[in-house]
């Protein structure tokens, strides 16, 4: 299993750190079995996974049974679990209460919180101290979609830049271990990527980041069938996937399924013709 220092280790010998989002037991082991880095149970198990519009729906409850599906799954890697939506806005003392609590249940390696408010600065501080690694979230953050207009390219002008840079350092001050940036144009991936000491993992942030990201389903195109320009479909599950239950449907229909192979036979007839 990776440790932070590994990590850090990675960003500095230029080897790139592989994640990939995970929500449930087969997905977990595939994502073991694939040799990742880090495996992200990530709140885009609301869109992906439970068909909503967005990942302000995802809850506490919700994270906690994923993120546990998962870690029986892949429980040699290093796994990263969202704290879900406002989990994190209440006080500082009922956040830190939530992220114990996430962490402890989920037997994760680290925490992921979105933004650099004041607030996320102060707990991802006093989570570093008490043990609880952080890895931060920054760029489109989607939890606060509905505050930025969208899911939209982040960092397009000076004035952004300035302030992605800003946030970028206010994090790793604060002890974050490794940062996520989200959908920004590539020259400010690098530009971050350069400027701060801890891992940058990218996802739609350009191939200078020390790492990438990709959301399973997305990899896989498996349910979404509209994807985001930064996302690779490495396979086809949809078509496998239909083809397959296509299949066995007609086959049920036309009596060819299931044949003797599939059949268990009983070891004493002799009662039967009674
Ligand atoms: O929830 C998620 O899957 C994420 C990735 C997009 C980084 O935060």
């Amino acid at each position: 299993m990776l440790t932070t220092t590994d990590l850090l280790k990675m960003k500095q010998s230029g080897e790139k750190i592989t994640m990939i989002t995970a929500y449930d037991y087969p997905s977990a082991k595939q994502v073991e079995a694939a040799n990742a880095d880090m495996l992200l149970v990530g709140d885009s198990l609301g869109m992906v996974v439970l068909g909503y519009n967005s990942t302000t729906k995802v809850t506490m409850d919700d994270m906690i049974h994923h993120a546990k599906a998962a870690k029986r799954g892949a429980s040699n890697t290093f796994i990263v679990v969202d704290m879900p939506f406002m989990s994190y806005h209440a006080s500082l003392e009922q956040s830190i209460f939530n992220a114990t609590k996430l962490f402890q249940e989920t037997d994760a390696q680290a925490l992921k919180l979105e933004g650099a408010s004041d607030e996320v600065i102060t707990l991802t501080k006093r989570l570093a101290a008490g043990g609880i690694p952080v890895i931060a979230h920054l760029g489109l953050t989607p939890q606060t979609v509905n505050v930025l207009g969208g899911y939209k390219v982040q960092a397009n002008d000076e004035a952004e830049v300035k302030q992605l840079i800003n946030d970028a350092h206010k994090v790793v001050e604060s002890g974050a271990i490794a940062l996520v940036l989200e959908c920004i144009p590539k020259e400010i991936g690098k530009l971050v990527s350069e400027s701060i000491s801890i891992p940058t993992i990218g996802i739609g942030a350009g191939a200078d980041c020390d790492g990438q990201v990709l959301v399973y389903h997305d990899i896989l195109q498996y349910g979404p069938s509209k994807f985001p320009k930064f996302v690779k479909n490495f396979a086809d599950f949809n078509n496998v996937g239909v083809e397959a239950l296509v299949k066995y449907v007609h086959e049920v229909k036309e009596g060819v399924f299931p044949q003797e192979e599939h059949t268990y036979k009983i070891k004493n007839k002799q009662f039967l013709s009674n």
